[in-house]
């Protein structure tokens, strides 16, 4: 319980903040105890291990633990220790005099589903710095043109771009999203099939809301993009996973016995581990999805960085069926902040697509779609987007070079031929969450390979290491510290394993 309790405060304590460690750490408990992460009765650690485990003074874990029971959130048993306290509130009389008070206290609770989704998250509290993965540097991103296109346009803003949006979408973003797709990833679609959203995020959620009814199956990748893993569970779907090899995803006899409702793959590259899912792969899924009648989403989130491999047309492009729905995002091409994607959607659902949206989301951001149709159409979206690629290729091989100058071929690089990050492997170690959490405290992002699978006793170990929004003088130096960090963990696994032998 102390471990796990550390472990979640230590990745939320953010010691450069400016809101100070002593209020970080009051916030975060009562939060614990008020969201029933902290039961009532639970025995809170001592100052003195907790002040060691986040590397805090003592004292101060003394003075949050006093403002807690001055407060009412923990009692104290003397010679024994701070326990979390009863604080369900009081029970409002509705003439239910005999309900157990449980009852009461669970309405202020989470659902299943919410808690699975709380408990199983997986956003990072920094979302910029070495080595941040999927994040693009968005310092390049061209500032003058955008700005000119954007005062032209509000310079007389027309009333139907500031009301609410139609469904899918500013029309002439539409169309160039289509014209797009159609030159850069062999797809097949009209502009009527395309949809735009607030990023794969809401397109997943939407799809999902539109085609499956809580309880359905839905294959996933095994690793996986741990957001998805979130939106499917919040939405009361049955996730199964299935395993990758070389070739994308590779379901078994057992799973091709259980056909799914939906299908979720990325295959022009695998999240986290990077293969493009080959021809027969995506030929083989296609004719599997039409003989069971089941959707694909091809999540196609980072296709434009490709280094020195000639991009395989998208899945989409393949479907002579209408079965996939095709998903991508201007999150890696632009900046994630804009929050702008899109979806290209079989002809028949594409306006059940646009209903859906407009209903379920009621969308705006019209004038910003219309700056963005207008920065397609005049190139600088494509130029943009072949500057950053030989930018990228630079810090990818920056980055290659940093792991071979420390380790040589001792530590497998994978999925590093496309996209803004590449996986390190760490075969002798156990804990990639140890070497995070440490890298962490010495302010380098990475995040755990392990915690992309969802069975545990098949994660593989290692890093996920973004080098998009890294400068390229500090690509070696980052690397060093983590490289440090890498050692150390080894040597206090090597003496921990001995000691226990
Ligand atoms: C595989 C994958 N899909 C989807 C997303 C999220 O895309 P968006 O920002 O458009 O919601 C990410 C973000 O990193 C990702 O890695």
């Amino acid at each position: 319980m102390d471990a796990i309790l550390s472990d979640w405060l230590l990745e939320r304590l953010d010691t450069d903040a400016p809101e100070p460690a002593y209020r970080q750490l009051f916030r975060l408990l009562q939060q614990a105890i008020l969201s029933g992460r902290l039961a009532a009765g639970a025995k809170l650690p001592s100052s003195r291990t907790l002040g060691a485990d986040l590397a805090i003074a003592r004292n101060t874990v003394i003075q949050v633990y006093e403002q807690l029971l001055v407060e009412g959130y923990v009692e104290t048993q003397s010679g024994s220790g701070t326990y979390v306290a009863d604080t369900s509130p009081d029970r409002v009389d509705e003439g239910s005099a005999g309900a157990p008070r449980r009852a009461v206290r669970d309405r202020h609770r989470l659902s299943a589903r919410g808690k699975r989704t709380i408990e199983l998250s997986g956003v990072s509290k920094q979302q910029w710095g070495a080595f941040m993965p999927g994040v693009p540097d968005v310092t390049e991103f061209p500032l003058k043109a955008w700005t000119r296109l954007q005062s032209r346009i509000w310079r007389n803003p027309k009333p139907e771009l500031m009301t609410y949006a139609p469904g899918g979408g500013y029309r002439p973003l539409r169309r160039a999203l289509a014209d797009h797709l159609r030159v850069a990833r062999s797809a097949n679609c009209q502009p009527e099939q395309i949809v735009i959203t607030t990023g794969i995020h809401q397109s997943v959620d939407l799809a999902v809301r539109l085609l499956c009814d809580v309880g359905d199956q839905v294959w996933i990748e095994e690793p996986c993009y741990w957001g998805l893993r979130g939106i499917l569970l919040s939405s009361g779907l049955k996730l199964t996973p299935i395993p990758v090899d070389g070739e994308g995803i590779n379901p078994d006899a057992k799973h091709l016995a259980r056909p799914p409702r939906l299908i979720i793959c990325t295959p022009s590259h695998q999240y986290p581990l990077g293969m493009v899912m080959s021809l027969a792969r995506r030929r083989m899924l296609l004719e599997y999805a039409r003989q069971h009648n089941c959707w694909i989403i091809e999540d196609d989130y980072d296709s434009e960085f490709r280094f020195g491999i000639r991009p395989l047309a998208s899945l989409q492009g393949l479907d002579t069926n209408g079965q996939v729905i095709y998903l991508s995002s201007f999150s890696k091409t632009l900046f994630p902040g804009m929050r702008v994607g899109y979806m290209a959607v079989p002809a028949p659902l594409a306006d059940l697509f646009s209903l859906g949206l407009a209903e379920l989301y009621r969308e705006g951001q019209l004038m910003q779609q219309a700056v963005l149709a207008e920065f397609i159409d005049e190139g600088y979206l494509n130029s943009h987007i072949r500057r950053m690629r030989g930018l990228y290729a630079e810090r990818r091989s920056l980055l290659i070079a940093a792991v071979q100058r420390r380790f040589g071929d001792a530590l497998p690089v994978m999925g590093d031929e496309a996209g803004l990050h590449l996986v390190l492997g760490l075969p002798h170690l156990r804990d990639d969450w140890a070497v995070c959490r440490t890298a962490m405290e010495r302010g380098i992002i990475a995040r755990p390979l392990s915690a992309y699978y969802s069975v545990a006793k098949a994660a593989q170990v290692g890093l996920l290491l973004g080098y998009g929004c890294v400068p390229n003088e500090k690509i070696g130096p980052a690397f060093d510290t983590l490289a440090d960090v890498i050692e150390e963990v080894s040597k206090a696994g090597r003496k921990t394993r001995r000691s226990v032998a």
